[in-house]
């Protein structure tokens, strides 16, 4: 039986997981693969560590030049994180024309050109399936699945810490920072959740799909982030008044010459099957045009699931080793000279329908007001309830708007803001509803 040997760089959770498929589930690996697939050395800097996996004598080794400079091996899975020694180190294994398989979303999305560049140079893949929706199959779907289709638009749930928390406040009414801590202690939300809750993890994920559907480089700075910290329970009982959900979505679009690229929380129908995604489950929706919409769904994160892509990656890749068919499908989806530079629309300009909730002195004469400035700058409502209660001495507006333009949207809630009559800041949460034309 042949044999395809595997180094592993950081034996964390993920490396655990990976390591557990491996070894635990050879039999079945060998019986699809037609090798055996070895994994010969694990560098952590932790040698003590009681992982509940069962390696070989000398596989584990602390450090990691012993599997750069291993000859037979031809797989270099890296699961350290972060974006300094896992670059320079994944740049090592390249160089030394090894095929590297990495979960570093923060790393592809910042600094993926460069490092599908070097892959390219040396000849070797960089494999990044487990990077994007954990165990969900998305990247292999862009890339395989969806070949003869142009992408319209892909939106999804991509962050479980966000919509575990975002399911709590919704089912318990709790407030955001009750419904965080909760997801803390039940290990879904890291001890500094800023980056999940603040919408950073969601646009690294967004970034590698959207230069996979359309063909772009990878452009991270200008994806539009806006995280979930500011939603209240209040927000979302009224969104479910209106027959809404609020999620985190990651929302990307073809518009021809510009790609829409956000992320934010979002209303969504009831009916959106999205809304049905609960707790730390993720989905992803392709709309396409010729399958017509694809939706995905499963665990964006955790030990298993993760490692689950991993080693459907490092497959893949024995499967080009075996059969000398290496870079036969493209990394980023797209023949690197058909990759552009597609410009992202401008948050300004683009459009889609509102909720805000308006904290407002009850008396005569405001109402008019504020629908005024909407009017002035072009914004139709569609659906306006005053609630009778009162905070901070003023009642909530709230109001649905027909499709309007986010640069009139905020310029308009910069007026109304000003209003002697108006309280706290105006709040904006933007609604994707196919219900609606
Ligand atoms: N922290 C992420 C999440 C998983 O909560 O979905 C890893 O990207």
């Amino acid at each position: 039986m042949k044999q395809i040997h595997v180094g592993m760089l950081g034996c964390g959770t993920v490396g655990t997981g990976v390591a557990r498929i491996l070894l635990e589930r050879a039999d079945l690996i060998r019986a699809r693969l037609g090798a055996d697939l070895v994994l010969k050395r694990v560098a952590d800097i932790d040698l003590t560590r009681d992982r509940g996996v069962r390696f070989g004598k000398g596989v584990l080794v602390d450090d990691a030049s012993v599997v750069l400079e291993d000859p037979d091996i031809r797989i270099v899975v890296e699961t350290i994180g972060g974006e300094t020694v896992a670059k320079d180190l994944i740049l090592r294994c390249l160089a030394a024309k090894k095929h590297v398989v990495t979960a570093n979303k923060a790393l592809l999305a910042s600094q993926g050109n460069e490092l599908f560049s070097e892959a390219m140079k040396y000849g070797v893949d960089l494999a990044f399936e487990a990077s994007t929706g954990g165990c969900m199959p998305v990247i292999k779907t862009l890339r395989e699945a969806l070949v003869g289709n142009r992408i319209e638009e892909m939106i999804g749930i991509l962050n479980g810490t966000c919509n575990y928390i975002l399911t709590k406040i919704t089912e318990d009414g709790s407030p955001f920072e009750k419904a965080l801590a909760d997801a803390q202690q039940k290990g879904y939300a890291e001890a500094d959740p800023t980056l999940d809750v603040e919408g950073f993890d969601a646009a690294h994920k967004l970034a590698i799909l959207t230069a996979l559907a359309y063909g772009m480089q990878i452009n991270l700075a200008d994806i539009y982030v806006e995280g979930i910290s500011r939603i209240t329970p209040m927000d979302i009982e009224y969104a479910r008044e209106f027959g809404y959900n609020i999620k985190l979505l990651a929302i990307s679009k073809d518009r021809g010459d510009r790609i829409e690229a956000r992320i934010h929380p979002t209303m969504i129908p009831f009916d959106n099957l999205l809304s049905s995604v609960r707790g730390p489950l993720n989905a992803l929706t392709f709309t396409c045009d010729a399958a017509g919409d694809i939706l995905i769904y499963g665990r964006g994160a955790g030990m298993m699931p993760t490692a689950s892509a991993v080693v459907a990656d490092i497959v893949d890749l024995a499967r080009n080793l075996l059969h000398d068919s290496g870079g036969r499908v493209p990394m980023l989806s797209f023949q690197p000279e058909h990759i552009r530079n597609i410009p992202v629309l401008p948050m300004a300009e683009i459009t889609t329908r509102y909720y805000f909730r308006i904290a407002a002195q009850d008396r005569p004469g405001v109402l008019s007001a504020v629908s005024g400035i909407l009017g002035d700058y072009d914004i139709s409502i569609k659906s306006v309830h005053q609630k009778g209660r009162k905070t901070n001495g003023s009642v909530p507006i709230v109001m649905i708007t027909h499709w309007a333009k986010e640069a009139d949207v905020q310029k308009a809630l910069a007026e109304i803001a000003s209003l002697d009559v108006v309280g706290d800041a105006p709040v904006l949460i933007r609604i994707e509803d196919d219900n609606e034309a």
